[in-house]
């Protein structure tokens, strides 16, 4: 209706001045007409030039003076003519912000004596802002010094307005020739083709976004991580297990009973079942020795080492856990058939019974690394970690003497962050010790030498992103999964 109330006008006329006349002569909607002018202008029926014009507007509190009267003015009527009335009186009649302003306009206009007892002073006032703000909704012209006064109080605001003026195109025609956009089984057979006008393609459109399924960042970062594991040479380990008896998780680490880790306060341990059913027997007796006494060259811790506490079942607190089983299987594999060098790495959940806050959380994901062949030193870790690293685009890296109960030397990692400014730990490492390697069943010269480092960390440093309840958890935003990117350069 308005395209063609458009095109028909333009037959007789030459331009349309002002679409808002128009719109308003028509009684079509204004913003009608405009779709009707963008549409026609794309196809060239008609041109078109931009109109500005700025109005002044009445605000939602000047609608309220324009329809109730200016507050003085209320403030004023409702002080008696004759006498006084008590200011507090007069106070109960008004909303606070209404009474508020009157008192200081009238006070200001010296239409009133504020007091205790408030009087007034005049004997009769005229509603002036009321006035002027009726002018300005019928789009009356009004004086600058009143517009400068209503809109220091907010009475009246500009806003802008757009329409456009609109003459004949060049392809101009009274109405709109209708584009086939389909050549169809009956055109065809009715020969209606040959007369058809065929609307042209537009290959510059942009096509509607497509509706596909996003990588959360910690699955794409995990699988980044598992191709550098893969290209260097290492073998997943199998993490389907959360559940985890103590002994694997702690004992078998030569992480001793009482250390504060194995305390409920740091971990979770489970009801039902609450302890493991099966343990190898004879690694057990080794492992309980060499906490107890030692061997292979260690005095051991001197506890009386307890099967019900390694028997107890929790929640992973570490992959450690799974490195620990696969080390073991490796050693037995050994004394069937003679060792073979392995390097092994897992990525998965492990679970702190921790105070969430913004950069930690009870359940997180670990990545783990090691290394076990004949001969390792801690030049081959450092060396290792370096590669691996500058593999995940951090290449500056700094090592700090640690402690984990496994192993010995320990190392925590640092890397320089550009961004941040400043050295942040990376991970943590070590060469895991003869008395978690020799009780296993290893031969003596075979080393191990392994890290780990948390999923989140560099997720966070490479996404951005500064609260970890932002990427992992109900909290996550799932906006923040489709826009985040698909890949990072400098990263193999
Ligand atoms: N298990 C350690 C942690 O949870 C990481 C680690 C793995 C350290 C292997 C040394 C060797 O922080």
């Amino acid at each position: 209706m308005a395209e063609q109330a458009i095109l028909s006008y333009l037959e007789t006329h030459e331009e349309i001045a002002d679409s808002g006349n128009f719109a308003a002569e028509c009684g079509i909607d204004h913003a009608e007409i405009v779709n009707a002018i963008k549409s026609l202008h794309g196809f060239l029926y008609v041109e078109s030039q931009d109109i500005k014009k700025e109005t002044w507007v009445l605000t939602d509190e000047g609608k309220r003076y324009a329809a109730e009267g200016s507050p003085e003015v209320q403030l004023f009527l409702a002080v008696p003519a004759e006498g006084s009335i008590a200011k507090d009186e007069l106070q109960k009649k008004f909303d606070p912000a209404i009474f508020k302003i009157g008192c200081s306009q009238a006070g200001k206009n010296k239409w009133v004596e504020m007091g205790r007892q408030v009087s007034r002073k005049v004997v009769q006032v005229e509603d002036k802002v009321k006035d002027l703000l009726l002018k300005i909704q019928k789009a009356q012209v009004i004086g600058q010094a009143d517009i400068n006064s209503l809109k220091a109080r907010k009475l009246i605001v500009l806003q802008t307005w757009k329409g456009y003026s609109v003459r004949k195109g060049p392809s101009y025609a009274p109405q709109r020739e209708k584009f086939a956009t389909d050549l169809t089984r009956e055109n065809l057979q009715s020969g209606d083709w040959e007369k058809l006008k065929f609307k042209a393609y537009n290959f510059n459109a942009k096509g509607p976004p497509s509706e596909c399924g996003h990588l959360h960042p910690l699955n794409k970062m995990k699988d980044c991580i598992k191709r550098i594991f893969r290209m260097m040479g290492f073998e997943e380990m199998a993490t389907n297990r959360y559940v985890e008896s103590s002994f694997w998780n702690f004992d078998a680490l030569f992480q001793p009973q009482q250390h504060p880790a194995r305390d409920s306060h740091d971990t979770f341990f489970l009801k039902t079942p609450s302890t493991t059913m099966q343990l190898p027997e004879d690694y057990v007796e080794r492992v309980k020795q060499v906490h107890e006494s030692g061997g292979y060259g260690s005095r051991g811790y001197n506890y009386e080492w307890k099967r019900e506490e390694a028997n107890k079942n929790l929640l992973r607190t570490h992959t450690t856990a799974i490195s620990s089983r696969m080390l073991y299987k490796l050693a037995q594999d050994t004394k069937q058939n003679g060792f073979t060098p392995k390097k092994y790495f897992s990525i998965d959940r492990v679970f702190r019974n921790e105070a969430v806050d913004r950069t930690h959380l009870a359940e997180f994901h670990q990545i783990e690394g090691l290394i076990c062949d004949r001969g390792l030193t801690l030049g081959h870790l450092i060396g290792v970690l370096e590669d691996f690293f500058k593999r995940l685009g951090m290449s500056n890296l700094r090592f700090k003497p640690a402690y984990n109960p496994y192993t010995e030397p320990s190392m925590e990692i640092f890397s320089y962050h550009e961004g941040f400014g400043k050295w942040v730990e990376i991970g943590n490492s070590g060469m895991f010790r003869p008395e978690m390697l020799q009780p296993m069943g290893f031969p003596e010269d075979v080393r191990v030498i392994a890290w780990g480092l948390s999923l989140e960390r560099p997720t966070m440093i490479l996404y951005g992103i500064d609260n970890i309840r932002d990427l992992f958890g109900h909290r996550v935003d799932l906006d923040l999964i489709k826009k985040s990117p698909l890949c990072f350069i400098g990263i193999k």
